[in-house]
Parts: C-alpha cells; sequence; structure tokens
C-alpha cells in the first residue's frame, strides 16, 4: 500500500494532484504544442497537418467549429482569433446539436473539430454527418492515434501530453495555442495579415509560456481569495470579447470540481438577467484586462459594486482603475489582446482548484463525470 502511495506521489511529480501538474506544465505544454510550427524572424506559421489543404483554406466560405464541454470553449475563443485575423466567418457549435437538427453544410465549408480524447461520442458523429455532406474536416486533438484523427481528413495535434485530471486544463490552453496558430496561418494564406504585422505577433506569440509562467505566481494571493469564496454557493464570472469564453471556462472549472454553481456571461448580458442576483452573497469574477473592451467592463464592474456584489478581477499588472473599486485584484502580465485568454485563464483554473482543495472535493476525479464520454 505505501508502495502504489509513493508511486503515485512519483506520477503527480511531487503535486497533490494530477490537476495542479498538469495546470503547472502550461508553460511547457504550450511551447510544446507551438514548437516547430512559429518562425517568428520569418513571420512564418507551419502547419503540417493541413499543409496539402491550403487551398480550401483560402477558398472556404466558412468555418464550422463543433466540440463539447472545455472543448467548445476553446472554439469560442478560436472564433474570435480566426474572424479577427482571417476574416473568415465561423460558427460554434455544440456537437451534440449540431448533428441532430440537419444542418446545412457545403463542400465549401471547413469543419474544425476539437477533442482533447479524440472519442467524445457527440462529436464523432458529428463529423461523420458533416463528412456526408462533402464537408472538409479537420481535427485539433491531444490524444495521438485516437478515433477523431483517424476519422477526419487532416489536423493539428495539440501535443499537451497526457491529461489525467478529469476537469480539462492544459489541453484547453493547447487547443487554444493552435487554434491562434490556425488563425494566424489562414491569414497568412488569405494574405488578411501583412508580413510586418505577422512578425510581431509571433515575436510575441514566442513569449507567452514565460507569460504563462508569470500567471502561475499569483497562486498564492488566489489561495487567500479561495479561502474567502468557498463557502459561495454561487458565482458568476462575466468577461467582454475573447474574455467571455474565458468566463464560460473559469464557471465550468469551478463548477465541475467544487459544485459551487457558477455562471459565465458576457459581462454586457448582465443587465438582461443576472444582475437580479446580485447581492453581498454574490462573488462576481470579472476579466478587466487592459483591452478593447476595458472601459465597458470598468461600467459593468460598477454595476456590482453598486448592488454590494464582491468583485475580484483579473487585471493587467500595473493596473490602477479597477484596483480602486475591486474587493480582490489578481495581476497579469500585459499581452497582444490575441493572447489573452491563454494567459486570463490560469488564474481561474489556479481559483477553481483551489477552492475544490479547501472545500475537500475530489479534484482530480469529481463526482459524475468522466474524462472522456463515449455515449451520448
Ligand atoms: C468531458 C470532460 C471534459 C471535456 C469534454 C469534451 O465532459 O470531462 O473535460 O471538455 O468531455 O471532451 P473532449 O475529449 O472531446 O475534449
Amino acid at each position: 500500500h505505501e508502495l502504489s502511495l509513493k508511486l503515485e506521489m512519483l506520477e503527480k511529480g511531487g503535486f497533490d494532484h494530477f490537476m495542479l501538474k498538469e495546470i503547472y506544465e502550461q508553460p511547457r505544454s504550450i511551447k510544446d504544442c507551438m514548437r516547430g510550427r512559429i518562425y517568428a524572424n520569418e513571420g512564418k506559421v507551419q502547419l503540417g497537418g493541413i499543409k496539402d489543404y491550403t487551398e480550401k483554406l483560402k477558398n472556404a466560405d466558412r468555418i464550422i467549429i463543433i466540440a463539447c464541454g472545455t472543448s467548445w470553449h476553446a472554439g469560442l475563443v478560436g472564433e474570435y482569433l480566426i474572424e479577427e485575423y482571417a476574416r473568415v466567418p465561423v460558427e460554434v457549435e455544440y456537437a451534440s446539436e449540431f448533428r441532430y437538427r440537419n444542418p446545412i453544410i457545403s463542400e465549401k465549408d471547413i469543419v474544425v473539430a476539437i477533442s482533447q480524447s479524440g472519442e467524445t461520442a457527440d462529436t464523432m458523429a458529428a463529423i461523420e454527418l458533416a463528412k456526408e455532406k462533402g464537408a472538409t474536416i479537420f481535427g485539433i486533438c491531444n490524444v495521438v492515434g485516437s478515433s477523431i484523427p483517424r476519422i477526419t481528413h487532416a489536423g493539428v495535434y495539440t501535443h499537451a501530453g497526457p491529461e489525467i485530471g478529469v476537469a480539462s486544463t492544459k489541453a484547453f490552453t493547447a487547443q487554444v495555442s493552435v487554434l491562434t496558430l490556425m488563425a494566424l496561418y489562414i491569414a497568412q494564406q488569405r494574405g488578411t495579415i501583412n508580413q510586418a504585422e505577422m512578425v510581431n505577433m509571433l515575436t510575441e506569440l514566442d513569449e507567452i509560456p514565460s507569460l504563462v509562467e508569470k500567471c502561475l505566481k499569483t497562486d498564492e494571493k488566489i489561495r487567500v481569495i479561495s479561502e474567502k469564496l468557498k463557502d459561495s454557493t454561487n458565482c458568476l464570472f462575466l468577461g467582454r470579447g475573447s474574455g467571455f469564453p474565458v468566463a464560460l471556462e473559469g464557471a465550468l472549472k469551478l463548477k465541475e470540481i467544487s459544485y459551487i454553481h457558477a455562471e459565465g456571461y458576457p459581462a454586457a448580458e448582465m443587465k438582461h438577467g443576472p444582475i437580479a442576483l446580485i447581492d453581498e452573497d454574490m462573488p462576481v469574477i470579472f476579466i478587466a484586462t487592459k483591452n478593447s473592451s476595458y472601459e465597458k467592463v470598468i461600467s459593468n464592474i460598477q454595476e456590482v459594486k453598486a448592488r454590494k456584489g464582491k468583485v475580484i478581477a483579473i487585471v493587467t499588472e500595473g493596473d490602477k482603475e479597477v484596483k480602486k473599486m475591486a474587493d480582490y485584484i489578481i495581476e497579469i502580465p500585459d499581452t497582444n489582446e490575441a493572447y489573452l485568454p491563454l494567459l486570463a485563464t490560469i488564474p481561474l483554473q489556479l481559483l477553481a482548484y483551489n477552492i475544490a482543495v479547501m472545500r475537500g472535493c475530489n479534484v482530480d476525479q469529481p463526482r459524475n463525470l468522466a474524462k472522456s464520454v463515449t455515449v451520448e
């Protein structure tokens, strides 16, 4: 028994849980994901797995992203990136909804299926359906040799390494990394980005692993905040732009492993419902970094404070304005707005983790959840 305990400790690399180990692996897993794919000096992205489909990508009328759970959140980040840089319309669909509603698909559509396990039943069925209708299917998967990479036309592996914790962490940031590369790759092919811009974007992208490392340093502060939030029954996560999918993912992490009811919302939608819930017992976590929606998020924070809500804000290092209003701030390094999800996600993973541990939950194997869902 003692031996098996020691073995388990070894597997967790000295961390208390696989989830924490996987959170801390992210500077490396993101680097692994980008290795051999970006050439910052030349301003070039290379994606060997899909290079034979360059013509298709150039002529695609639209890209449909299908996925479930956390992978679907990565897809939403992908939508912002692909539309912004490659100027191709993107739709993001739950695989389970897509497959049952007689979707309109043509041969000029590209379907991108995202799946950590590569085995999710709904995602596989959605792929088969799109294939029958003549679409080109790409996969973004983590498990090499799993089913989805075998039924898609082409794809890009995330190379995050095995993910054991049921709640997805490093697979999510790797999926977002691949989608970032894909957006820039398509932009490069379609000529919607110029060379100088590309060099800048890729130089900044190269820095992301070391900035993720800095985000991990928020852990101590997050433990203090977790102590205050651990007995909450509800939690709201708000963000705008690509901060919105980050909010959704933050809420999902918290509910998955701590069983606190949590909702993610676009901050501007708060006035259409969730604002009714806000009182002194409702913690609201804001993605309030310095970007194009900063001022708007600030007014949302004021609305919450006016109703005595507790505000926890993820802000850009050195922020002064939000600091004056929020109960707690978590500072993350400044970066290109496009890469914000890769950084802002880290403290939210740590928040969910610490709260779950404090509540005595089974972090790596939360009740009722499975790592891979092979039935519909
Ligand atoms: C399950 C897992 C989630 C995951 C989802 C989709 O619900 O618990 O962590 O996001 O399936 O899985 P996939 O392997 O397709 O990414």
